[in-house]
């Protein structure tokens, strides 16, 4: 049974594999899909920014199972990138599967500050992670000094209000509804993080503004657009989603006890796959803050 492959079952069989599938191996297939899925439009988004172009050392703090650190190191060779995860099971495999010159991981903590790292990085790089951390304000200030004088913080980060869709898949908002109000209740980890640190950036009081700057932001204070989202339309796409979003399904419902209908969104799922004219628009948040204190 292949977790990658749930497009290609019927309904209960995809349910079965999904109910049955262990936590560890979901998280493995979800974040290789993810970064197939994601990757082309955020290469992009690095591809146009130059801070990124001309960064040499580059700090991925959460780097999951290294599939998304590896796939940009594909892209941009002249980079040294270190991937730095707190679940050691994610350091083995990434290390098992990507370590090679130029791009190595270890076991760490963001939320901890590791003098080792100081001054180290021209970039830092937080890739669907902030959402997940208890204190992200504690993690942007230990970047901060991770960061070389004239260093920047990449965030690529869900904000869900933002999501849009040319059909309604009610499962999946009705699982993410009932996540969010759990992490919210345990104060673990917040899907709206990335707009209320454009909201403190505001704040000149407050202690981010003293350390980071806008460089840029695809979004605005309000939530709205700024630049294009990340849209699901082709085939291949529509496909890549449909199995995202049942792997997702089946992370809430395995590891967070969230109560998920798979035959529905099975279904639901499918009249997105099947009509050619549908898309998916992610709620995502590209964001670069120039560390302040540099060069002007
Ligand atoms: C959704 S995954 C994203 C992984 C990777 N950045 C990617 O884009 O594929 C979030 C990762 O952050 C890790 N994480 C959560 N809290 C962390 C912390 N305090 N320090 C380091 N990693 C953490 C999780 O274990 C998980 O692997």
């Amino acid at each position: 049974m292949h977790l990658d492959k749930l497009v290609e079952y019927d309904q209960y069989t995809c349910a079965e594999i999904l109910q049955e599938a262990n936590l560890s191996d979901l998280w493995n297939c979800f974040l290789n899909g993810q970064a197939d899925l994601f990757f082309s439009h955020e290469a992009e988004f690095f591809a146009s920014e130059n801070s990124w172009i001309t960064a040499q050392n580059i700090l991925e703090l959460g780097s999951g199972n290294g599939a998304y650190l590896y796939r940009l190191s594909e892209v941009f060779k002249d980079k040294e990138y270190l991937g730095i995860e707190k679940q050691s099971l994610l350091v083995i495999q990434s290390d098992a599967q990507y370590s090679r010159t130029g791009l190595s991981f270890t076991e760490g903590d963001a939320e901890q500050e590791n003098e080792q790292l100081n001054n180290k990085f021209d970039g830092v790089l937080f890739r669907l992670t902030l959402q997940h951390l208890k204190n992200p304000r504690l993690a942007l200030q230990l970047a901060h000094q991770y960061l070389k004088q004239d260093g920047y913080v990449f965030i690529i980060d869900s904000y869900d209000p933002a999501y849009s869709s040319s059909h309604e898949i009610p499962s999946i908002e009705e699982a993410s509804r009932q996540h969010n109000e759990r992490n919210k209740a345990n104060l673990k980890g917040n899907r709206l993080i990335t707009i209320e640190i454009l909201e403190d950036l505001q704040n000149e009081n407050s202690l981010l503004s003293n350390l980071y700057e806008v460089a840029r932001t695809s979004l605005d204070v309000q939530g709205n657009r700024l630049e294009k989202g990340m849209r699901f339309e082709s085939e291949q796409d529509r496909k890549r989603y449909f199995n995202h979003a049942m792997l997702f399904l089946g992370i809430l419902s395995n590891g967070y006890d969230v109560s998920v209908d798979f035959s529905k969104a099975y279904e639901e799922l499918q009249v997105y796959l099947k009509d050619e004219k549908s898309w998916v628009c992610l709620g995502m948040h590209f964001l670069v803050l120039k560390k302040k204190g540099g060069c002007p």
